[in-house]
């Protein structure tokens, strides 16, 4: 009787225990893992969510697993496994003017955070998942930031947020087993492969994933989404600010192992051949390879020599993006028949080209005040950009930088700084994101399957998650972010969006309408949902609707379609003609002449 009740007492004890510290738990074959709960609101509900957060997905890259591709964890330790807080983000470097603490730059950072409702799936198969892969221009950046559990209840849907290996870290690549390139995009996809082994244990339903990516992110997800052995990962991507057929995006092998000579070189270390490269990378330290950066940071100039993106590695990528869109017109090679295969949400900011104001002028205090002469535009950052949009033996060409000039000058109010500003940021925004973006979406349409749809995100939010001047009012790169994620976010870089920060509430929705779609979308492949209003047309080749996100949405019709003609028909026409046409009379005359051997300058 003492017996029975002492069990009974210490059963009612433990279960009052249990209820004071309710954590949801998940068993795996990894093991069992302990998450915790969180109570998010939106609009006036109240939503209950499981996190669980920080679980590493691949064996911590350090030591002899340094610049290699990732191995898998098999088994979690300590068991269970406590996913209470997030993971160390990625090492990486403040390319942006970002602060980064130095004592925060940690190798071991291969983990991910897993999002799921409370409430039950649409499907007895679970719910629908969503992986996103953060921007950063391949060199900053945690899944951290992004806090999934709005999205995740409103939607319904599971939100996974990744962490990957950035910058040198992520994208060395010597050409051989020491460093393979591409490091970066091998882990993306390790945790792609977790979710589909693992996230049927958290409800989720591995059949239905979609993969969203914002700028750096949103390239990677058309990377992803342009490797064949990917097949069965995931069905639906969507691509939010970002295509891998952005022109010298994707280097060849020999052109990362440059910046890591620059920096061995200002790491003071011996240079004379890769061997010796190497070797000085290796021995360096995260923070001895972050303070190498920071020297070269300091001249703006030598930018471009410290970048590390990724390479054609002979397997993840074959060839370039670029030349498989060349090809595609003739016959559609493995890599783009796989993208068919899968369902494309893509989508443009108003004024993409926001981001390379810090980099017009990297100096200026207020970006608000950024005045640019006609000068700058057609004698510093015209020239900059040329080697960049063209084919390589047009370095330097008074044609192509007049034609340039011509299409991009404000004509209307040709010395009105402010508006030369407007100019170079919609030239940069042009080529970097604009026509790449409907380049990729073309891409896509162009083949039997067609569940392609196209955005264009012009609102003019409150807050920026990048610095963003007044006058800039179409949508800065990066604005989409906090609507997508029911702004939950820790943008705390820029005094961007964080904590209990409430958007205006036509803003709420707009996150509204855009959450809805992007859940549709991966619980559908189609974002107006099961039933297919059709509020969001689909993207056709020949019609080429897109649907504008503002403060009331529209649908509009061959969006850029005057841009992605000048720079990818006139301009390579022109590019061409200097190039054979060596006897025409003009480029005799004029100082736009054209060696014997066909180069031009
Ligand atoms: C926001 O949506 C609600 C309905 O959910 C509507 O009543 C309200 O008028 C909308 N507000 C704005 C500013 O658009």
């Amino acid at each position: 009787m003492v017996q029975v009740c002492f069990v009974f007492v210490t059963c009612f004890f433990l279960a009052g225990i249990v209820s004071s510290v309710d954590f949801p738990r998940v068993s795996t074959k990894l093991g069992d893992i302990n998450g915790v709960y969180s109570t998010v609101s939106f609009k006036n509900r109240e939503f209950k969510v499981k996190r669980f957060l920080g679980i590493p997905y691949a064996m911590p890259p350090v030591g002899k697993l340094r610049f290699k591709k990732p191995e898998p964890v098999e088994i979690l330790s300590p068991n269970p496994f406590p996913a209470d807080t997030f993971g160390s983000p990625c090492a990486q470097v403040d390319m942006f003017g970002q602060k980064i603490a130095e004592n925060s730059l940690t190798e071991d950072c291969l983990f991910l955070n897993v999002y799921a409702p409370h409430q039950d799936p649409d499907k007895v198969t679970g719910h629908a998942v969503m992986v996103f892969i953060h921007g950063g221009g391949f060199s900053l950046g945690t899944g951290n930031t992004y806090i999934g559990d709005r999205l995740a209840s409103v939607g319904n849907v599971i939100v996974v947020t990744i962490n990957y290996r950035l910058w040198i870290w992520g994208f060395l690549d010597f050409n051989d087993e020491r460093a393979p390139g591409n490091m970066g995009l091998w882990d993306q996809q390790m945790a792609l492969k977790w979710v589909n082994k693992y996230i049927e244990s958290f409800g989720g339903d591995k059949d239905r994933v979609t993969i969203f990516g914002q700028s750096a992110g949103a390239i990677s997800v058309g990377l992803q989404a342009l490797y064949p052995k990917n097949k069965g990962l995931f069905q639906n991507v969507i691509a939010e600010s970002g295509s891998p057929t952005v022109m010298s995006l994707v280097k060849n092998i020999n052109e990362n192992i440059q910046p890591a000579a620059y920096l061995a070189q200002l790491l003071n270390c011996r240079t004379e051949n890769n061997e010796q490269v190497f070797e000085c990378i290796q021995k360096s330290d995260s923070e001895s390879l972050f303070k190498a950066f920071k020297i070269a940071l300091a001249d703006p100039r030598l930018f471009w020599n410290i970048m590390f993106t990724p390479t054609i590695d002979g397997e993840f990528l074959k060839s370039s993006p670029v030349k498989l869109v060349e090809q595609a017109k003739t016959d559609a090679p493995a890599e783009v028949e796989f993208f068919r295969s899968l369902s494309f949400i893509n989508g443009l900011n108003g004024d993409e080209g926001g981001m390379w104001i810090q980099m017009i002028d990297g100096t200026k205090e207020s970006y608000e005040d950024l005045k640019l002469s006609q000068e700058d535009l057609d004698d510093n950052i015209i020239p900059s950009i040329l080697p960049l949009v063209t084919a390589s033996r047009v370095k330097d060409s008074n044609v192509l930088k007049s034609l340039i000039s011509s299409k991009y000058k404000d004509w209307k109010t040709p010395y009105e700084p402010k508006n030369i500003a407007k100019q170079a940021v919609k030239l940069l925004g042009d080529i970097y994101f604009t026509v790449p973006g409907i380049e990729i979406g073309r891409l896509h349409v162009n083949g039997p399957n067609s569940g392609s749809y196209l955005y264009r995100f012009t609102a003019g939010v409150e807050r920026h998650p990048i610095p963003t001047p007044s006058w800039m009012d179409l949508g800065n790169h990066a604005d989409e972010i906090g609507p997508v994620f029911g702004y939950h976010l820790d943008f705390d870089w820029f005094g961007g969006i964080k904590g209990e920060y409430s958007p205006p509430e036509w803003e709420w929705n707009l996150s509204e309408r855009m959450m809805t779609f992007w859940t549709n979308f991966a619980k559908y492949s189609n974002p107006n949902g099961q039933d297919g209003s059709n509020s969001w047309p689909k993207y056709t080749i020949d019609r080429e609707h897109y649907l504008n996100f503002d403060r009331r949405d529209h649908v509009g019709q061959y969006l850029h379609a005057d841009e992605v003609d000048f720079w990818r028909k006139i301009v390579p026409m022109v590019e061409e003609q200097c190039h054979d046409d060596k006897l025409s009379a003009f480029s005799r005359k004029s100082s736009d002449t054209c060696d014997a051997e066909g180069g031009c300058n």
